[in-house]
């Protein structure tokens, strides 16, 4: 029987129930499946690693050699891993202790924190919208945490106890990260370092944790769909795992990346915001989550976007005669409707920004 729309099966429950099923609502069709020949390390280890610290080192050639090397991460990968970023390794760890503990609860306690259908914070998954949609092998929990309004206080568990308090904590530290790593890609692209920032007005800041259970046929489900991200900077925490092509892949020249997973280290990535303010110049990149046979992993997202409220369009300073503008200007609060009310499939949320 097919679970009917917003009413979602539980992943963990299903693995829990039938450890070697995957029900046919979670089977891609062929072309979707994750490949087998997905590039892992040594390849991966492509994906630029960019120091912070020595970013923000600012004139030295220190700092103008990672300057160089954070445009050339931004313009032809969408993404980068980022070490010396300034949050506490420590608080990484209780953000994932407490994130799985969540995660670990009776599936009864965690539903005392539903995400509704067409909502997108609490325990659930986001972005289905059909009966034959295919779904995620992954389990969501979602808040959002500023400006404080967008804040749902019954959404935020009781258990673990610590829990609010670590994501509070957390939450001001990669802030701090992503309004530093803002300045660095407003110097990147030429401009002055309050530039990207000061479009945005009152930062929205929310965060994602996706568990992904082991997966009996992990070569006919996905983790999660493949998309772009709406946000303007995405900040992604991974556990370390050895060696696998499962975990977190992205799109390059049409070929699937593995991300391997550096200790202490987040991987950053533009989201399609940037991609408009830059007017193209740096990409929002498609990505997806592939499973694993054997392990359960989590992923600790934040993302970093506009106030609902501005408008956003391609900076002037980056528009000439050589680079004619590649978007529109549109409301923010608008685009992100638009992204969450449909399933998650591919850069197809970009079209909305297309010039008419
Ligand atoms: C995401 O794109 O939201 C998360 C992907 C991952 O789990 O690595
Ligand atoms: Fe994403």
């Amino acid at each position: 029987v097919m679970s009917p729309v917003g009413r979602v099966d539980d992943v963990q429950e299903l693995r829990r129930r039938r450890p070697t099923g995957v029900p046919a609502r979670f089977v891609r069709d062929e072309d979707e499946r994750p490949n087998p020949d997905a590039l892992v390390p040594p390849m991966s280890t492509q994906l630029p690693l960019i120091s912070l610290s020595r970013l923000m080192e600012g004139k030295g050639d220190d700092g103008r050699c990672e300057l160089y090397r954070l445009a050339e991460a931004c313009r032809d990968w969408g993404f980068f891993q980022v070490v010396e970023h300034g949050v506490d390794p420590e608080l990484m760890e209780r953000m994932e202790k407490v994130a799985t503990e969540f995660f670990m609860l009776p599936v009864e306690e965690k539903r005392k924190y539903p995400m509704t259908p067409g909502k997108v914070q609490g325990y659930g998954q986001a972005f289905v919208f059909s009966e034959d949609q295919k779904l995620d092998w992954c389990n969501m929990f979602a808040l959002g945490v500023e400006p404080r309004a967008i804040r749902i206080p019954e959404l935020w568990p009781k258990t673990p106890p610590d829990f609010s308090e670590t994501v509070d904590r957390y939450s001001r530290q990669v802030r701090k990260t992503c309004d530093e790593l803002l300045s660095c890609i407003s110097r990147s692209l030429g401009l002055r370092d309050a530039r990207l920032r000061e479009t945005f007005g009152e930062a929205v800041q929310a965060v994602r944790m996706n568990y992904y259970p082991p997966c009996s046929r992990p070569d006919l489900v996905l983790g999660l769909s493949p998309h772009s991200d709406g946000s303007a900077l995405t900040v992604l925490q991974q556990s370390p795992r050895p060696a696998s092509s499962a975990g977190l892949q992205i799109l390059k020249d049409g070929k699937w990346f593995h991300v391997h997973p550096i200790p202490n280290a987040f991987v950053i990535n533009i989201g399609d915001t940037i991609e408009v303010l830059s007017n193209g110049r740096y990409k929002s990149v498609e990505h997806r989550a592939v499973t694993d046979g054997e392990r359960d992993r989590l992923s600790l997202v934040t993302f970093y976007a506009p106030s609902y409220d501005v408008e956003v369009g391609p900076l002037g300073e980056l528009m000439d005669e050589g680079n004619p503008r590649m978007y529109r200007t549109y409301n923010h609060g608008e685009y992100s409707r638009n992204y969450v009310s449909q399933r998650l499939q591919g850069k197809k949320p970009l079209d909305f920004a297309k010039l008419p």
